[in-house]
């Protein structure tokens, strides 16, 4: 009886509609926030080419569409973690839900200041923080998704 309870809980299954709705909105948000600081990124030589100017205007037009992809990773975030039933998370969820919380508020501040830098070698280090950060974010929640 037991072990055929089990069995129904590993057996393939299909997502509720609001379940598909919250994780799409949350991984679509992960791809502009994650995927756009990657893309830049490799983009930045090609950039710099373009003319003087050219990377603060690209890093512009980037923020108009990162920064709401971020906060719709907060707002469905917290959607995520209020839909999960508490009682039965382990120790080791509980933890790693923290452990991402640090890499969520790294790669925001990371994000910011690399806006407000002054030089190129803080505009470089902050970037890189935020961008690590971000993927760590990324990763941790592939692993509370189970
Ligand atoms: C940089 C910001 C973030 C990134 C890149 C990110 C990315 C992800 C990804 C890729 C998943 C896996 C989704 C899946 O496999 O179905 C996930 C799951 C999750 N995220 Fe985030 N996330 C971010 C911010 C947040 C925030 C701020 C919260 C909470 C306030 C949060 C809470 C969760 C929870 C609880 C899950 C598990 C969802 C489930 O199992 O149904 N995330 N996240």
């Amino acid at each position: 009886m037991i072990s055929g309870l089990l069995n129904l809980a590993d057996q393939p299954h299909l997502a509720g509609s609001l379940t598909v709705l919250r994780l799409t909105l949350h991984v679509l948000a992960a791809t502009v926030w994650v995927g756009g600081q990657i893309v830049v990124a490799g983009l930045l030589p090609t950039i710099r080419g373009l003319g003087e100017g050219a990377p603060q205007k690209i890093a512009r037009a980037f923020g108009r569409l990162s920064w709401p992809a971020f906060w719709l990773l907060v707002a469905t975030g917290v959607w995520n973690y209020v839909a999960i039933h508490h009682a039965s998370a382990t120790n080791g969820w509980n933890a790693i839900f923290g452990i991402k919380m640090v890499a969520v508020l790294v790669a925001g501040l990371g994000a910011y200041l690399h806006t407000k830098a002054s030089t190129p070698r803080a505009r470089g280090i902050y970037a890189g923080l935020g961008t690590l950060a971000s993927i760590a974010a990324l990763v941790l929640g592939v692993a509370l998704a189970g």
